[in-house]
């Protein structure tokens, strides 16, 4: 088989490529869906593999920023990864992906990351799983926010023109200071997150936009749909589809809550994109009406480890020594590295006080899960007495990393 992998290099070929992936959503990009998607996602950092010259697979990597403990840093976004069944396990992927990430470390990028179809793939590539998502299948009306908790803003729903202006300024603060979160262009807004093509609906009805206001400046919002099922008035049940929450602070994110529980007239509340240290468990008297579950969320690769431990920084003074024992792409990444307050990274010869492979590393990183817990689940070893308590200090967050949108 006379197989190339290489960018593509025009338009048509750029629709052809996310058209792999598309296979499996029953989509074939057209002409304006290609054009539309390119302004996210330039032709130069998107991948075909050509079979005599027909494109039977692809793979693109966004340009974003993915904020760390620290706060962000350039990322690599890896989306629209898909090899037509007809070509599939014969080693397409693989060449992608070793292409894309030596491709993403010329770059300079020091991390890829990723949301995976099924969290059996990634891995022999040396993505580790970063975050969980909660989701949430409510039975809304069981549930309401503790009255006593005090409405502090106001909420109107607002039209595109003016979501575009105010949203982003709540997304922006949140997302500084929020491990996981992507940096937003003013096209993906318009194309991704505030997009509101028919197609795109799944059956539900258009995009409502629900802001919240304290003292006249945007303080947090709701994105969702409604979805009507069942053909006559006895069997309608009305399904709230949440896209997005987001609140700059603890009142801001209950005000919008508060919102989405009380829209009369539905039965079920559905979201997947949450924390899984969320207030709202907390914020509810019947925490079991809530219909939570975990999933995977992001997964991140760590591309060169010391610019990722560098950018990552720590949570006080004093350093942690990890050693990395294998990168199944980038033989320099393994080694012993000491990380030190200020994001001093160096080769080291001291005694790690962890030991974990690049896979580890890319789980610890944004905090989602603690040394510890990696410890337990095989996936490190402590180094030196006492290691994993102190880098679990150093890599201490605040709060679980999220990532609040599958890309
Ligand atoms: C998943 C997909 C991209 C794999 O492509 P492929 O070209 O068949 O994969 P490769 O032949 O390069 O396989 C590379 C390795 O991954 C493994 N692998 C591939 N798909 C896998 C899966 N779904 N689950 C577990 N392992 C998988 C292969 O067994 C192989 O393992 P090895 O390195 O131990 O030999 C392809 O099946 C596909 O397009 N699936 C549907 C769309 C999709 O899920 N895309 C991913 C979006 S995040």
């Amino acid at each position: 088989m006379a197989v190339r992998v290489r960018t593509v290099r025009d338009l048509e070929e750029f629709g052809a490529a996310i058209g792999a992936i598309g296979h499996y959503f029953g989509w074939q990009p057209t002409p304006e869906d290609a054009e539309r998607f390119s302004a996210l996602l330039p032709f130069e950092r998107m991948l075909a593999v050509l079979d005599n010259g027909r494109i039977v697979a692809g793979a693109g990597a966004y340009p974003l920023e993915l904020t760390l403990p620290a706060g962000p840093v350039p990322c690599a976004g890896v989306t629209v990864v898909g090899v037509l069944p007809s070509h599939r396990r014969r080693g397409l992927l693989r060449r992608m992906m070793e292409s894309q990430l030596d491709d993403v470390r010329e770059r300079g990028e020091p991390l890829a990351a990723l949301w995976a179809s099924e969290e059996t793939i990634y891995g022999r590539f040396g993505y580790g799983l970063a975050t969980l998502a909660l989701h949430v299948e409510a039975k809304r009306k069981q549930l309401r926010i503790r009255p006593e908790l005090p409405r502090e803003g106001t909420l109107r729903l607002i039209d595109q023109d003016e979501a575009i202006r105010a949203l982003p300024r709540v997304y922006e603060r949140v997302r500084k200071r929020t491990p996981g979160f992507l940096s937003r262009s003013r096209d993906w807004w318009e194309t991704r997150r505030l997009g509101d093509r028919p197609e795109n609906r799944r059956g539900a009805g258009p995009l409502v936009r629900a802001l919240v206001e304290r003292d006249g400046s945007p303080v947090g919002y709701a994105l969702y749909r409604i979805a009507q099922e069942g053909a006559t008035f006895a069997e309608w049940t009305k399904t709230v589809r949440v896209v997005e929450v987001l609140g700059v602070d603890d009142a801001a994110h209950r005000d919008v809550w508060r919102f989405l529980l009380e829209i009369d007239w539905t039965d079920t509340l559905r979201t997947d994109q949450m924390p899984v240290d969320d207030a709202l468990p907390l914020l509810v008297d019947r925490v079991n009406e809530l219909g939570l579950r975990i999933y995977d969320g992001l997964w991140v690769r760590p591309v060169d480890v010391p610019a990722a431990l560098a950018a990552r920084g720590t949570a006080g003074d004093g350093r942690v020594t990890v050693e990395v024992t294998a990168d199944p792409q980038f033989p320099d990444n393994v080694g012993t590295w000491t990380l030190e307050a200020g994001g001093r990274v160096r080769r080291s010869s001291r005694r790690p006080d962890v030991r974990l492979d690049v896979q580890g590393l890319g789980s610890a990183l944004l905090g989602g899960f603690t040394f510890a817990q990696l410890a337990r689940g095989g996936r490190a070893e402590e180094g030196a007495r006492g290691g994993v308590a102190r880098a679990d200090a150093l890599f201490r967050v605040d709060r679980a990393p999220w990532c609040p949108e599958i890309f």
